[in-house]
């Protein structure tokens, strides 16, 4: 068959039809997060943010999960529901933020400060999770951390919302850790500027993972979730949005009479981008790339994130 634009569309409706019929014989959902291509997220049974997807997990009936996003967040569902089988479509989609801290060197900060609580952003390995009081989403994280006890924070791996968590919450000394998304931090306060002269009366909201300077510049900052809320709630018609650029599709779906720009043509986080219909539907068939955690470290980290769900939801 030669490739045609036709030909093109034709192949990816036969394979979201083979999607919803693996889906319906395997007796699987399809768990979706924000920056996931566009036709993937049209093929999404829930979709949302870190929050959304985790909370998601602990309820879906399904037999299995197929996670379309980044590893923390297959690893997550799994945490929270070990008895199902938990289905990542592209083993390396990974996120590189929640890997720049080890197990070693969190057990040494942590000696090196005793008095402190640890409280780890949700984008972290099972191990950071374990290693942690309590986990957190952008969606949660001001919460989360005002309601612990501890005067002394550490917050790890994300240095910027470690930051923005510390700028919100006066009365706790957060202790942030060097981790940072080099997604976010790839867009410049001087790019959020110029955006704001191209694009007159639009106005800028961005993701706690964005560096300070780039914060300063945003009416709004919150989690994919929290920007998804603002902007249905706002009577401003144009938006410059501060994260990767998937988001602009939903924003867009559930916003039609609104614009909206990406400060840039490089705010796309390439792990997110690597699922397609094609491993998602390979991923049904062959039954891959399953999750696994080590029961020691999964029971541990179920702990900080089921204290996440309970500060967020209370009991
Ligand atoms: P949200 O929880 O805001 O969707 O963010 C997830 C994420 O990975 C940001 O880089």
């Amino acid at each position: 068959m030669p490739y045609t634009e036709e030909n093109n569309q034709k192949y990816q409706e036969d394979l979201k039809k083979k999607i919803a019929q693996l889906k319906k014989e395997k007796n699987a959902v399809i768990l979706v997060h924000n920056y996931q291509r566009p036709e993937v997220q049209d093929i999404a049974d829930i979709q949302g943010d870190s929050l959304a997807l985790a909370t998601a997990a602990v309820k879906v009936e399904a037999k299995i999960i197929v996670l379309c996003g980044v590893h923390f967040m297959a690893e997550i569902a799994k945490i929270l529901n070990p008895q199902k089988q938990v289905l990542l479509p592209v083993k390396e989609a990974g996120c590189p933020a929640s890997d720049m801290i080890t197990a070693k060197e969190l057990e040494a900060k942590r000696k090196e400060i005793p008095d402190a609580a640890c409280v780890c952003y949700v984008n972290s390995s099972a191990v950071t999770k374990a290693g942690s009081d309590v986990c957190c989403t952008s969606a949660n994280a001001i919460k989360v951390v005002r309601s612990i006890p501890e005067k002394k924070i550490l917050f790890v791996p994300d240095k910027n919302l470690g930051l923005y968590v510390k700028s919100q919450v006066k009365d706790k000394q957060v202790i942030t850790w060097r981790g940072v998304c080099p997604t976010h931090v790839r867009v410049s306060q001087e790019e959020i500027i110029e955006a704001k002269k191209k694009y007159p009366g639009a106005e800028f909201i961005a993701h706690p993972e964005c560096e300070q300077k780039v914060l300063k510049e945003a009416a709004f900052i919150g989690g994919t979730g929290g920007m998804l809320k603002y902007v249905k709630s706002s009577k401003t018609k144009k938006f410059i949005i501060g994260t990767e650029q998937g988001l602009i599709y939903r924003l867009k779906k559930e916003n039609p009479d609104k614009e909206f720009y990406s400060p840039g043509s490089h705010f796309i986080c390439a792990d997110m981008k690597l699922t397609t219909l094609g491993w998602v539907a390979h991923c049904l068939e062959l039954g891959v790339y399953e999750i696994e955690v080590a029961e020691d470290i999964r029971v541990k980290a179920k702990k900080s994130l089921d204290r996440m769900l309970e500060i967020t939801y209370g009991k």
